[in-house]
């Protein structure tokens, strides 16, 4: 871990491990041993802060994730807002900012929040779960298939406690190495997706084991190729589709991984009207574990930037995975998918029919479409200082037209939204 001297950084996204909480125009650190009179703690300044949540999501945190508009990333550890007054300088301290090097930021406290699905212990664990995993399987050693089942038990357990919650997809995203989230991602879509169609517990606790290693077969194809950024030749394609038939060997490398887990890792490219892969299977001839985590892998992938394209928000995600229902998803578990997650996460901007813009803040259990929103800007274009919160639940008459973008608010009205 690299400690860093002064400096300042530009353009600068926050994040708090697993939602984009606002932004600053530049972000200025100045290291204790660098100052004359406060030999306490280092200092930083903050220019242009915007806050898409309330002020309580900044100052609740222990550390904040830093990435800059050249995707570097920077750990800011142990912070403390000091002043806050003058919102073009806010000003704090803290006990270090450090090149992100694979650690995962702290919450100050716990926060009472049904939307959040994983206890962030067992996130972190699962991390650590996967990177033995992974070091396993470069290494050709067996993997240690108890520490996953142990992990994915938690995970079913986490999931389970709040059956009726409506998911923001947002929480489930980390900005981690694609290699270690995405499994870990796809395996917490997938017991939800599986809790949704009334699978039991045992069920449930397979199907997570399954889908986090549904991709270990990737491990064996180069990276070169995984993120090649342009066209694939035919001989890299099927490279690449050999994955399933891998991950299913290694994982066969192992006596504790039942037959129905080691299936996801062949059968998760198979389509609901064929023409997949390995073995162009269709409709019910595809393990329902498997189906479930087609949709779970798609999902996550959309919605992850990669090296070849940025991600989509979670809207134009599901809409696309819409489009393919039949011809590549089963439209069953596709239902209980759209069911259990929310399209307008909490934090998305949105366009009301009235042609106001509102800002979700909380998702709702009986109707995804409905969740509760503060209005930002009036249906006759005027940005709000008093924001009225609205719950659709109760406004028949009012609905969600789409997303809106943040160019539709103008910079003052986010600037401040903090404050007030
Ligand atoms: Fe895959």
């Amino acid at each position: 871990m690299e400690i860093l001297e002064s400096l300042t950084i530009e353009g600068v996204s926050i994040f708090t491990g697993y939602s984009m909480i606002g932004t600053c125009a530049s972000f200025a650190w100045v290291p204790s041993a660098t100052l004359q009179s406060n030999a306490s703690g280092s200092s930083f300044v903050m220019k242009g802060l915007e806050c898409m949540y309330d002020v309580e999501a900044l100052l609740i945190r222990k550390d904040l994730f830093l990435r800059t508009a050249d995707s570097r990333d920077f750990l800011l550890t142990n912070f403390q807002i000091t002043d806050i007054e003058d919102s073009e300088n806010v000003a704090g301290t803290a006990d270090s900012l450090e090149i992100l090097s694979g650690s995962f930021p702290e919450i100050k406290n716990f926060i009472q929040d049904e939307e959040v699905v994983i206890d962030k212990r067992n996130h972190i664990e699962a991390f650590e779960v996967m990177s033995g995993v992974i070091s396993n399987i470069q290494n050709g050693l067996e993997i240690n298939a108890s520490a996953a089942r142990n992990i994915a038990e938690k995970f079913v357990y986490d999931i389970t406690r709040h059956p009726d919650a409506v998911t923001n997809l947002l929480d489930i995203k980390s900005f981690d190495d694609y290699t270690f989230t995405h499994n870990i991602n796809v395996s917490t879509l997938a017991v939800i997706i599986g809790q949704e169609l009334g699978l039991n517990e045992e069920s449930l606790l397979n199907l997570a084991l399954g889908a986090m290693m549904h991709d270990i077969g990737k491990l064996k194809i180069p990276l070169e190729i995984i993120n090649k950024d342009g066209k694939l030749t035919d001989s890299e394609f099927n490279l690449i589709k050999s994955h399933s038939n891998l991950g299913y060997e290694i994982l066969s490398m192992s006596q504790n991984f039942p037959e129905i887990v080691k299936q996801i890792s062949l059968q998760h490219h198979e389509k609901h009207g064929g023409h997949g892969y390995p073995h162009n299977l269709k409709g019910d001839e595809i393990s329902l574990f498997s189906r479930i985590t087609a949709i779970a892998d798609v999902y996550d992938a959309l919605t992850t930037d990669r090296p070849y394209r940025n991600a989509m928000p979670p809207y134009t995600a599901i809409k696309s995975i819409l489009s393919q229902v039949e011809t590549h998803f089963n439209p069953t578990v596709l239902k209980a998918f759209i069911r259990r997650f929310s399209l307008f996460p909490s934090g998305s901007l949105v366009h009301l029919n009235n042609n106001s813009v509102a800002l979700v803040i909380k998702s709702n259990s009986k109707s995804v479409l409905r969740p509760t929103v503060k209005v930002l800007k009036s249906s006759d274009g005027h940005i709000l200082k008093k924001r009225e919160v609205v719950n659709l639940m109760n406004e028949k008459d009012l609905y969600i037209l789409g997303p809106a973008s943040v160019e539709s608010l103008s910079k003052s009205s986010l600037k401040r939204q903090f404050l007030s």
